[in-house]
């Protein structure tokens, strides 16, 4: 067993993902950096490793419900211990209302939110034994204000905040804590195809001016996941440069 505290970081391979999983390391966790393909995580994996730190990979599509309570089984037997879940892959089909198909629906809330629900409960039993827990979900501003276009994604980030509080009411007796932290626009391979106009009105009405980096995000995610953060449980902290405020 790894005196290090062994996190589990899921769509590790690139943007905010692979930001959360190399700040992780160089705070001092074993990282294990999950995903769909091999060869990105293994290039992370010696990334961190030749920076000092310790992580290893693990490919699992998180839509495979049974793949993915599979991998966080296997994890804490590995390991034999498992202290910190951050529920990050995610996936936007994007369209109006009227024209979203059945398909979109499922696969953003199957991929965005169910697989969340599948991961805590499996993350729940390893973390009681060890007698400590810190889930961080990340979320979405789009589930807190909503956006045009995205009824399927607001709803499964959305979703993932009452979801988070009732599991921070559930457990936080057994020093477990659950939160999430709900990016705004943060540049990423997801919103690099936005149309420069849109691009200069988002900087707009953001207080900062500015796009979010994914090392912003990582940042918030390390403290929720901190020991120093055993009192912080249920919150959704919305790391935006101020632009929902709510
Ligand atoms: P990204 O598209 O750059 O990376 C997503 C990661 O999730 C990739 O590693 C991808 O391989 C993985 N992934 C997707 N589906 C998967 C599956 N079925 N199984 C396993 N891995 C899977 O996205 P980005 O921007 O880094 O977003 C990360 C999280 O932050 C997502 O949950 C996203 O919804 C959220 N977010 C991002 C914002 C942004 O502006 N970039 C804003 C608000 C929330």
């Amino acid at each position: 067993m790894t005196d290090k505290r062994v996190a589990i970081v899921t769509g590790a391979s690139r943007g905010i993902g692979r930001a959360i999983a190399t700040r992780l390391a160089s705070d001092g966790r074993h990282v294990v950096c999950v995903s769909r393909s091999q060869g990105p995580l293994d290039e992370l994996a010696n990334e961190i490793e030749s920076a000092g730190g310790s992580a290893s990979s693990q490919t699992c599509d998180i839509s495979d419900f049974d793949a993915v309570a599979a991998m966080i089984e296997g994890v804490a037997k590995d390991h034999g211990r498992l202290d910190i879940l951050v529920n990050n892959a995610g996936i936007t089909r994007d369209n109006l209302i009227l024209r979203m198909s059945d398909e979109e629906w499922d696969e953003v809330i199957n991929t965005n939110l169910k697989s969340v629900f599948v991961a805590c409960r499996a993350a729940a039993r390893p973390m009681m034994r060890g007698k400590f827990g810190r889930i961080c979900n990340i979320a979405s501003t789009s589930g807190l204000v909503g956006n045009a276009g995205q009824s399927n994604y607001a709803a499964a980030k959305s979703g993932l905040t009452g979801f988070t509080k009732s599991v921070a009411r559930e457990l936080g007796k057994k020093n477990i804590t659950a939160n999430c932290v709900a990016p705004g626009f943060v540049e990423t391979d997801m919103t690099k195809d936005l149309p420069a106009a849109v691009t200069e009105h988002i900087k707009g009405v953001i207080s900062t001016r500015n796009l979010g980096q994914p090392s912003d995000i990582a940042a918030a995610v390390a403290y929720v996941t901190s020991d120093d953060a055993g009192y912080l449980t249920g919150q959704t902290i919305a790391v935006d440069g101020g632009m929902t405020m709510c």
